[in-house]
């Protein structure tokens, strides 16, 4: 791989979701920086079938809802790996649906995966972050957090995100933790794929780059944002997007 360092070479980066997608796009670039990584996802054996990939690499299969699974996960991965430095809050999910017809499981799948998910995590492991004075701490937010049509409850989560991450940001200054966002426009991954095609390519046709983005492409912009020297980098939200988020473009 081109332009990678070791910059995690020591490092103990844990994220979730990360059997498929952005989630082992991003797993695969801590591996490949030196990072020993502690992946997780509610699908335990095609994660298994991912980290057999990454050397050294600690799966668990974990649902990120359940605040007793993630203490458990996070405590495991102390032992076997080392306290976690770096956080990655990537397990998501989406139930669409125009907001009159949501339904509660709807709502509350959604917002409880990514939003009270990436709470869990960021409690568990913050209290180790502050005693050791380094963390960084990661959440994936989506360009839907402006509002997207059909994505009432996708969006409150995604938006949700940010507020925690920049008080988060906020809480850690002191303390050598950063806390950061990423916007991800479209981007082709399994979740991308599961969206109606006529939806989809309507999607990527507003892309004003011309096309979708890949994953690797998200997992470069978390690279930057958790590494050491992005220290003075603190509760921004970077849109990687294409410029989708940008406004109307009439192209
Ligand atoms: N792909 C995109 O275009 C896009 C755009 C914007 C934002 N995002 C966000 O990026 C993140 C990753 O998206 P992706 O496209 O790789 O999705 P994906 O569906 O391909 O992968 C998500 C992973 O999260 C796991 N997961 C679901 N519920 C979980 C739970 N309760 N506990 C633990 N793991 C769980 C799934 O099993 C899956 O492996 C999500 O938060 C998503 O909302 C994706």
């Amino acid at each position: 791989m081109t332009g990678t360092g070791q910059r995690y070479h020591g490092r103990v980066v844990a994220v979730t979701g990360a059997a498929q997608g952005l989630g082992l796009a991003m797993a695969r670039r801590f591996a490949a920086e030196g990072a020993r990584v502690a992946l997780a996802d509610v699908d335990g054996e095609r994660l298994a079938a991912a980290s057999a990939e990454l050397r050294g690499s600690m799966a668990a299969a974990v649902d990120v809802t359940s605040a007793e699974q993630v203490d458990r996960w996070v405590a495991l991965v102390r032992e076997r790996l080392g306290p976690v430095d770096v956080l990655v809050n990537n397990a998501g999910v989406i139930r669409d649906g125009r907001v009159e017809q949501l339904d509660d499981a709807q709502w509350a799948a959604v917002v409880d995966v990514s939003l009270r998910g990436a709470f869990h995590c960021t409690r568990a492991v913050f209290a180790g972050m502050k005693e050791r004075g380094y963390g960084r701490i990661l959440s994936m937010s989506s360009m839907s957090w402006r509002g997207n049509f059909g994505q009432a409850n996708y969006a409150a989560a995604k938006a949700g995100l940010i507020g925690m991450s920049r008080t988060i940001a906020l809480e850690g200054a002191a303390h050598g933790i950063t806390a950061n966002v990423i916007a991800p426009g479209l981007i082709d991954t399994p979740m991308l794929a599961s969206m109606k095609a006529p939806v989809r390519e309507k999607l990527a046709r507003r892309v004003p780059v011309g096309r979708v983005g890949r994953p690797e492409e998200i997992a470069e912009a978390a690279a930057f944002l958790c590494s050491e020297q992005a220290g003075y980098v603190t509760g921004v939200v970077l849109d990687v997007d294409g410029g989708i988020g940008l406004g109307i473009s009439l192209r």
